[in-house]
């Protein structure tokens, strides 16, 4: 599908271990501060990095927002099953700061349900799972 409309798509990073979480983190509150590393990055045993179910594309930083691919996958990922995990509209429910790049797997019907109700997957698992 990618292909077909001349959109270029490759893994940034998907699968990481703790430890390499832990060196992640770390780095990132080095540079920015304990408060500014927690909302754009998971602390080592929270990343869902590290169950293997999701990827970064492309870019990892806010110069993906907008481009011709990260709007490709905000139109289509949910087709293949994959979810913008930390959409913009949706930092207070998920934590974290809208992540352009970030995208997890969750198969194709769970996937079409969040997209067609504008769901993040916190919202998804409390109306769908919990049954809140
Ligand atoms: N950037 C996401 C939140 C992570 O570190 O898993
Ligand atoms: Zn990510």
């Amino acid at each position: 599908a990618i292909l077909l409309d001349n959109i270029v798509l490759r893994n940034a990073s998907a699968y990481r271990s703790y430890d390499y979480q832990v060196k992640l983190y770390d780095d990132y509150v080095k540079k920015d501060g304990i408060e500014m590393a927690d909302i754009y990055s998971a602390r080592a045993g929270y990343s869902e990095h590290q169950t293997g179910l999701c990827t970064d594309i492309n870019i990892i930083d806010s110069s993906f927002d907008d481009s011709p691919e990260s709007n490709w996958l905000a139109k289509n990922a949910y087709k293949y099953g994959f979810i913008l995990r930390f959409p913009r509209n949706k930092e207070k429910v998920t934590g974290y700061k809208y992540e352009s790049w970030h995208y997890r797997y969750v198969g194709v019907k769970v996937a079409k349900i969040m997209y067609d109700n504008d769901l993040s997957l916190e919202e998804y698992y409390a109306y769908y799972v919990e049954n809140k």
